[in-house]
């Protein structure tokens, strides 16, 4: 187990739920983070008012001001260098990516995206799985590669979707997941339990299912 915490970027683009349960998981000691800055690509992002509450550093770059994807993510790199983080964690961050933003962080940023991937990647997760009727919907957390929502999962929560369910009822299921399945993650990181090597995650040097660790929520 590392001594010094993790140091952490956190990049956000709205409510920030995800962040706040780090937030919470650093200051009650259940993870070995400490939560360098938060960053959001919308100055009007209520996280910005979470990491301000939390006297953690809280700064806007808004794409909108930016020419193109590639001066923005530039400009979003010289901004988290500066922090000097170990993980780069995106928490409902809604914007694409470069390729050579990926690289930059290759191997230490994650993502959280509501499905259970590599079903529904992209936008509107809920409403799909609604649609298809499936029984099952989730959420993942996995390592971004520069394949859209297809980096290799960590881990998985699995949920039911319920007879009269809406994308309101399930999402709300979804996210009380999401805010165990994230922290959980980033302390696997934090703790040096974590890797990736190609696309293979490793926990404490074995290899994670292709799934990553599944929780079943209906156990
Ligand atoms: C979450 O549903 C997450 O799965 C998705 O964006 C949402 C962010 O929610 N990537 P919040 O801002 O953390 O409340």
């Amino acid at each position: 187990m590392s001594t010094t915490p993790c140091r952490v970027v956190v990049l956000i683009s709205g409510s920030g739920s995800n962040l706040q349960a780090l937030i919470d998981g650093q200051h009650n000691g259940s993870l070995a983070i400490n939560i360098e800055a938060v960053i959001s690509n919308r100055a009007d992002a209520f996280g910005l008012e979470r990491a301000t509450k939390a006297s953690i550093p809280a700064e806007a770059i808004e794409h909108k001001n930016f020419l193109d994807r590639d001066s923005f993510d530039q400009a979003l790199i010289q901004k988290i260098e500066s922090y000097k983080p170990d993980l780069v964690v995106l928490a409902g961050f809604m914007r694409i990516l470069t390729s050579d933003f990926v690289r930059q962080y290759s191997g230490r940023l994650l993502n959280i995206h509501p499905s259970l991937l590599p079903k529904y990647q992209g936008l509107h997760t809920h409403q799909r799985a609604l649609d298809a009727k499936d029984d099952i919907h989730g959420v993942t957390v996995h390592f971004v590669t520069e394949e859209l929502d297809g980096g290799p999962p960590i881990i998985q929560a699995i949920v039911p979707v319920l007879e009269n369910d809406t994308v309101d009822t399930l999402s709300k299921r979804i996210q009380v997941q999401e805010h165990i399945i994230y922290p959980m993650a980033v302390n696997w990181f934090a703790n040096k339990r974590l890797s990736v090597n190609e696309n293979q995650v490793l926990l404490d040097k074995e290899p994670l299912p292709v799934n990553g660790h599944q929780i079943d929520s209906r156990d």
